[in-house]
This record gives structure tokens, sequence and C-alpha cells, in this order.
């Protein structure tokens, strides 16, 4: 081995070795500091010699190229989902269902934490991380591979010698609450929205097409059972999870067993308070029969195992009055409801004076109404929400909630469409809460990263007239932001600076800002891959735009609608006139090379790439990478096991490569 092969393999085990130091025994070595010095040491190090990298190398877990969309994955044997109970008495009447289908044997039970994040499923094969994929709907879910990687606690390699062919860990990715109160004090210090939870962030991290900005969350890693158990001898889930510490995953501390159910209650009662003390959030307990015998005979429905229930902590809840219910007016002119308490109750620790109530349709359904006494609880401990009305409560005075004609912040007409579930302003183009909103939404970090553009100073400039659309704020002047209430010159200068750097940030975040009906993040993305110019989108058919994997034809309307109307075309002529960038780049790709205009196709089991590593290597090289031989496939590289594709390979004669033959022809060995 070179020097600097040495080197790198040295970082490598280091950087893991620190990893796991930080991540599965929670007991860190060394600063953070020096931890990324070493990992900048061998990003370089694999930069300038790229025949270093590794596909297990600590450096993927910074996150890879963005992708179209995710793969479905069928579980091999299905993500099962739980039953619960709620009190002790359900605690003893499970424990009742499994001695009685137990006979007179003894039975233990394992207690673990039911920790609030998102169950996944990870795949190693011949000890490589190859899958990870969401639960989905228990039988499917998404291929998130790229995004699991960048997890800390996920072991891209199993930690043994001798790996099993497939190994597969379940488990739960989480935030904790501090990284979650950090990335929301980032937020808000922006002047934009907080996150409602740690889990939701966790799962809409887990879903971000580009694994760079899931690599960003500092997502976190629980397992807690083993996949399959064939080719194994591993006979209780005790076992399982020993197993899974032993191969490098992290395994919640707090796990404990009994014999009795009431020492299960004892244990789960125990951690009723103390939960919210951990620094991460908990919504029950996981009770499992420990005997994988026991299991298999106690068997599953359809839905849910036998052998294991989960024990649901009350949601902390209180009860107060609705004193009134104010209309807030939303960035497409939706209005929604929000009741003001009367007094304002502590939950989990905070003063909860007001929470949303959607819209409309949730107030009808739920008969909430003005001076109605409610039971306000805490979801996912974070957001209040009204849980029902007491109408037992009422003494008469109560009154129905109808929603003015006139919008609050407008006073123009309201309307509801047949299957809104609110009103709405119909004032889209000059009602200032609908300006507002969409300036907000504009200036966001994922859209046009405005910092200082948040609720605050957008109201400024609604209410000073200084901006009519989102356009205009490229129109901005010095002298007419310091004019502003609160706003030194040097505050101004910045704001004015963020706004000039924000003209270079390219079409898709400038579509994600506009506030179009239906465009997301998500949905700009595609639509400016499909269309990289504006022009190109201006000149796009309703057919065209519906023809986008995931549009559809009322998305594609409502992207129609919005650059053919006069309101729409004068926004692009504006942005235009300002010189905001309204072109994506197209990744530049090789135009000589072995693979370029190459159609390739992997199949079986590689051992040094993943499926997604190839198709990355290949797309790299110029090439594309298919998922069935044809007569157009140029090569098949096929692993150990290869089946149906090989032999039609054979049949058409196209080229097939073994892996060492395939990094040959990259010139990667
Ligand atoms: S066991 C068949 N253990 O709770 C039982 N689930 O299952 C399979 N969860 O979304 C799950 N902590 O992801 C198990 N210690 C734990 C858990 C746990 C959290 C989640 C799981 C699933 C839900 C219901």
């Amino acid at each position: 081995m070179s020097k600097l092969a040495q080197r790198a393999a040295e970082l490598r085990r280091l950087l893991d070795h620190h990893n796991y130091q930080y991540y599965v025994e929670d007991k860190p070595e060394i600063s953070d500091k020096e931890f990324d010095r070493l990992l900048k040491e061998l990003e370089e190090l694999e930069a300038a010699h790229p025949e270093l990298a590794t596909p297990d190398s600590p450096t993927r877990r910074v996150g890879g190229q963005p992708i179209d969309g995710f793969k479905t994955v069928h579980h091999r044997i299905p993500m099962l989902s739980i039953g619960k109970a709620f009190s002790a008495d359900e605690l003893r009447e499970f424990d009742g269902r499994v001695r009685k289908a137990l006979g007179k044997q003894p039975v233990e039970y394992v207690v673990e934490l039911k920790i609030d994040g998102v169950a996944v499923s990870l795949t190693y094969t011949d000890g490589l991380l190859t899958l990870g994929a969401t639960r989905g709907s228990g039988k499917a879910g998404d291929d998130i591979t790229e995004n699991l990687k960048t997890v800390r606690g996920v072991p891209l390699r199993l930690h043994t010698d001798a790996p099993p062919k497939s190994f597969e860990a379940r488990g739960e990715v989480y935030m904790s609450k501090a990284d979650f109160a950090r990335l929301n004090e980032e937020v808000a210090a922006r002047g934009e929205e907080r996150y409602a939870n740690p889990r939701n962030l966790s799962s809409g991290s887990l879903k971000q097409l580009d694994s760079r900005l899931t690599a960003k969350r500092r997502l976190r890693l629980f397992s807690y059972s083993v996949g399959s158990l064939e080719g194994t001898t591993l006979r209780t889930h005790l076992e399982a999870l020993a197993l899974l510490r032993e191969y490098g995953f992290p395994v919640n501390p707090e796990i404990r067993s009994f014999d009795s159910i009431d020492e299960v209650i004892a244990y789960c009662d125990s951690w009723s308070e103390k939960r919210f003390d951990l620094p991460y959030e908990t919504d029950g307990m996981v009770i499992k029969v420990n005997d994988f015998e026991q299991q298999r005979r106690l068997g599953a429905t359809n839905k849910e195992p036998r052998w294991a229930t989960a024990y649901k902590f009350e949601a902390e809840q209180a009860i107060t009055t609705i004193r009134e219910i104010k209309v807030e007016v939303g960035k497409y002119g939706e209005l929604t409801p929000v009741a003001h308490f009367d007094p304002p109750v502590q939950l989990c620790g905070t003063t909860v004076s007001r929470a949303t109530l959607h819209n409309a349709a949730q107030i009808e359904q739920k008969d909430i109404r003005v001076g109605d006494s409610v039971i306000v609880v805490k979801r996912g401990e974070i957001i209040p929400h009204v849980e029902q009305s007491l109408p037992e409560a009422r003494n008469g005075k109560e009154k129905v909630f109808q929603f003015s004609k006139k919008c609050p912040a407008c006073g123009a007409a309201t309307a509801r469409e047949p299957a809104a579930p609110t009103p709405s302003c119909t004032n889209t183009a000059a009602c200032p809460a609908q300006l507002q909103g969409r300036l907000e939404s504009f200036a966001k970090r994922e859209r046009m990263n405005i910092e200082g553009l948040g609720e605050a100073i957008a109201e400024q400039l609604v209410e000073a007239k200084l901006v009519e659309t989102v356009a205009d704020i490229y129109r901005l002047k010095l002298d007419q932001l310091v004019a502003l209430d609160r706003m030194g010159k040097k505050s101004a200068q910045n704001l004015l600076d963020e706004i000039e750097k924000s003209k270079t940030c390219g079409l898709a975040r400038l579509l994600a800002g506009l506030s179009i009906y239906g465009v997301g993040e998500t949905m700009a993305t595609l639509l400016a891959e499909a269309f990289p110019s504006i022009d190109l989108l201006l000149a796009a058919t309703k057919d065209e735009l519906a023809g986008i994997k995931g549009f559809g034809p009322k998305r594609a309307e409502s992207i129609y609608t919005f650059f053919h109307s006069p309101a729409g075309e004068r926004m692009v002529s504006d942005l235009r006139a300002a010189g905001v960038k309204l072109t994506e780049d197209v990744k530049a790709k090789p135009t000589v090379g072995p693979l370029v205009g190459k159609t390739v196709v992997a199949t079986g089991v590689l051992k040094n790439y993943s499926r997604k590593d190839i198709e990355d290597v290949v797309v790299r090289h110029g090439g594309k990478a298919a998922g069935s031989v044809s007569k157009k496939t140029d090569y098949v590289v096929a692993g150990e096991d290869a089946g149906s594709k090989l032999d039609k390979a054979r049949q058409l004669g196209v080229p097939v490569l073994t892996e060492q033959e395939f990094a040959r022809l990259i010139g990667a060995s």
C-alpha cells in the first residue's frame, strides 16, 4: 500500500472510531473541531486521489448528488405496526392474552423506550450497507439509502470480520431535542417559521432528494430489531440487541427485562416524568416477548404482532376556555382560525395562550364554539392543539363561530370553494396579509435565502407600501429601508446585500419562492430540471407540464395559469429587469470517456459498489444507468448470484463485465 493509501485507511479507521464513540457509546474522545479536521483531511485526500475512496468511507456521510425521486422497496418481511395500551389495565389485558396463548410457560418481557422518530430498515450485503428504506405502507417503502448514509449512528459497514451474506437491522431515526432546538433557533433568528417537532423534521429530512441537506440535519439512530432471522442462531430479542450492539449499531441503554407484568408496569411508570429529561423525545414504551419461539407461536394479525404492545404516555393536557377566535390570512389567502385561551395553560413546561384550529372544516367537525371549555393537548410535546370541546360545560352563552364575509386584513370579499376546507380572501393581488405571507415565504432559507427578511420586516415593507409584489424587493433603496422602524443603516445595508445575493439563487429556488399553488421545493426542483430556463417554462404547454413526473393536470394548470396571467407576466418581466437569474445550471457531463453515451445495467451482488454507487459512477462518466437489459444495453456489470438479467445479456450478446473489469474500464483500478 502506498503512503497515501495507508493514511487514508488510518483516517477512515480513526473517523469511524470517533463516530462510534460519539454516536453509539455517547463518550466522545476528541472535540468536534478535531473530528472535522480529520474529516477534511480525508476529503481532500480522496478528492485528489479518487482511487483511494471506498464505498464505506466516512466522507460518504456528507451526502451525494441529488436524485429525481425515490425508488420503491418491497420489504422482505413486512414492517408491522404495533398495538397500543393506554393504561396499566390494558397492559394487564395484553399480558393475559400472551399467557393464555402460551399455556403455563414462563414469559420474559423486554421493555424499551418508544422513540418518537421515523422507522427505517437497513440492509447489509456482505457487511456493507446496500439499502436503506422507510417503513412506508409496511409492505413497501422508499429507497432512502443515500440519506441514511448521512445518519451518524448508521454503520456503513458491520463491525465484524465474518459478516452474514445479508443482514437487516431496523430502528428509529430521530433528532435530539438539542439539535432540534438549535436548528429551530437558527430558523427563528432569520425570522422564519419554526418547525413543529423533531419527528416531523426527521421525517422531512429523510425525504430530501438531496442527501447533502439530510446530512446537515444531524439525524441519529437507535436500532431495536433484526429484520430477518434466517441463517442466524439468535434465540431471543435480547440476543438480537446484543448482536446489533456488536455490529456497531446504537442500541438504547434504557432497555430492561422483567418476568412479571407488574414489574413491567412499574418500569413504564418510572418513565412517565423522567422522559422529559431525556435528550430525545419518546411517546411511550414498547413491551416485547423476549423469546423468539414464543413470538413465533403468538404470531401476528395482518397489522400487528401479538407478542408486542406499545404503552402510550398520555399527552399532557389541560382544560381552558376559548375567549376569542381570531382569523389569520395565509399566503394563498386561506383563512386560518386561531383560538385564544383564557386563561393560558401550562403544558409540558410552557405557557400556551393560543392554538391554531387549522380551518373551517375542523371547527365544524369538532363543534368548537367561542366561549367553549376545551381540552388542549401538546401533540408531539411541542405543538399545542385543541383536542375537543366540552359541550356538557356549556351555559348557553357560547357562540357558533362564523367566518366574516370580509377578509380581516384587507376587507375584500372571501369565498369558500365547494371542496375547500376553509374560505379564502379573494384579493390575491393586493391583500397586505397575503403579500406579507408571500414575502416571508420567498425569503426562506431553502428558497431565496434572504437573511433578515422575516415576519417583522415583511410586515413593515407591506405597511409602508414599499412593495406590491415579491419582485419589488429588488427595487428597494437604502434610504427607504433606513426609514423603517428599528432599522439602522448597517442592517439596512446588510439586507440590501442579502437581497442582491439572492439574485443568483437560480430558477429552482426562485420557483419555490413564488408561492405558486402546488409548487414547493421538491416540485420546483423537478420543474427547473424539466425546463431549465424561464423562457422554456413560459413556452411549455399544459400537457408538457402535466407530463413531468409527479405533476398531473391540476398542478400543471396552476403553474400555467400563474405564468400566463397578467400578474405572472409582470412578475417575470420585473424579475428579468432586476437581473434575477432565471435559469438553472445543468450539471456538466463529460463528453469523452469509455462510458459516454453508453447504457449500463448492474445486476447481482457487487462487492465494492452498492447498486446506487454504480449508477452514480455510470452517470458521472457520462453514461446512463438502466434497470433492465435490452438490445440498447452496452454493458452489463454482473456480480454474484446474477439471474435473469445476466441470462438476457448473454442471449442478446451484450458484453458482460465483472466488477473488476468495470473498475478497469473506468480507470478505477
Ligand atoms: S418495535 C412489531 N421498538 O414505534 C414491532 N418500535 O411500532 C416493531 N418505535 O413506527 C417495532 N421505538 O418505529 C419498536 N423500541 C422500539 C421503538 C419502536 C419506536 C416505533 C416504530 C414504529 C412504531 C410502532
